[in-house]
């Protein structure tokens, strides 16, 4: 009995794959620092990104993990260089058109949040074919947030709730946070339980802010490039450990 407490007090050094989180949030930052400490163009940055994308990716499909949510470009990355804005375009567009071939056999299905209305052509035809021919799929969940901002889809479920009672759908009375979260860009989609963010910044920088009320936080100063599987393995033992009150005691 003694025995038996003290183990169960014992930080876990393995990943519970009966306790894995269903969705984990990403913001791999640090792209550009990890090209400009190497003399390289930061969209040099962003491919390195992207490849480590898909090894961690793998990883978590291979773990079991439900989804796993890409701060891609938000709704303020409009602001950077054209150039660099062109070069993360054009390597999702990339990453798109090879996905059957890359995700062949891989059971993920992609799905994208934000508001693609701003993207080009090419690449909103591009996302409705991807997310069309793998919604079959029932392994991991992909989701890249696109042009997404947290605020940006806070005011859009707003103006559709103000719709819907102007229309005489919706009575301000039954108004409550189901009715609200319906209205997000999220609302198939589980809160995020883990949100990670690499290179050392501590901010959610307008990711996920309703749904990451009670998301567990976990940072590292690792640039994204260099985020291993072995630091997702700790990232997720971490979260594993924590005490999860939900405003209870
Ligand atoms: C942050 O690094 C990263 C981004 C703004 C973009 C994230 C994009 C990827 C991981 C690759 C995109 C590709 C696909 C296939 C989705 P930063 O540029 O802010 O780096 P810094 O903080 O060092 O400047």
């Amino acid at each position: 009995m003694f025995l038996f407490g003290r183990k169960s007090k014992r930080k876990g050094k393995e990943i519970d794959k009966n306790r894995l989180p269903v969705h984990i949030a990403i913001i791999p930052d640090g792209n550009g620092r990890w090209a400009t400490r190497r003399g390289m163009p930061r969209s040099a940055g962003h491919r390195e990104g992207a490849n480590n994308l898909k090894n961690i990716v793998k990883y978590c499909n291979n773990l079991g993990v439900t989804y796993v949510t890409f701060y891609a470009f938000s709704t303020e990355n409009w602001s950077r260089p054209k150039e660099e804005v062109d070069a993360l375009m054009s390597l999702l567009l990339e990453f798109l058109k090879n996905a059957d071939k890359e995700l062949e056999g891989s059971n993920i299905r992609i799905k994208v949040i934000g508001d693609i209305s701003r993207l080009s052509k090419e690449l909103q035809t591009e996302i409705k074919r991807v997310v069309e021919s793998t919604k079959v799929n029932t392994g991991l969940n992909l989701v890249f947030a696109l042009n997404y901002g947290g605020r940006d889809e806070i005011v859009n479920a707003v103006r559709r709730i103000a719709q819907d009672v102007q229309g005489g759908r919706l009575r301000p009375e039954d108004i409550d946070e189901e009715t609200f979260s319906r209205r997000l860009y999220t609302s198939e989609m589980p809160d995020p339980e883990l949100l990670i963010r690499t290179s050392g910044e501590k901010r959610s920088s307008n990711f996920l802010l309703w749904q990451s009320a009670y998301t567990e936080f976990w940072y590292t100063d690792k640039l994204w490039p260099d985020f291993t599987e072995k630091d997702m393995e700790e990232a997720i033992i971490d979260f594993q450990n924590r005490n999860r009150r939900f405003g209870g005691i």
